[in-house]
C-alpha cells in the first residue's frame, strides 16, 4: 500500500527504513521524504512506523 503519494513511499519502504533503524518521523522524512509535500500521508506514515517498531 502506498502511505505517501506525493512522493510514492509505501508500506514496505517504511518497513525497511525501520529495519535500518529509523525511529522518528524526522528520520523517516529525512531517509523518504515522507510527508515533505501535502503532508495528509503524515499521521499514517506515524502509524504504520508505530506498528513496525511494536511488532519487533
Ligand atoms: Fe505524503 Fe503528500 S501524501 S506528502
Amino acid at each position: 500500500m502506498i502511505v505517501c503519494v506525493c512522493n510514492n513511499v509505501s508500506e514496505k519502504k517504511i518497513h525497511q527504513a525501520v529495519a535500518m533503524g529509523v525511529t522518528t518521523m524526522s528520520e523517516l522524512r529525512e531517509q523518504l521524504d515522507v510527508g515533505t509535500c501535502c503532508g495528509k500521508c503524515a499521521g499514517c506514515a506515524r502509524k504504520v512506523m508505530r506498528e513496525c517498531m511494536d511488532s519487533n
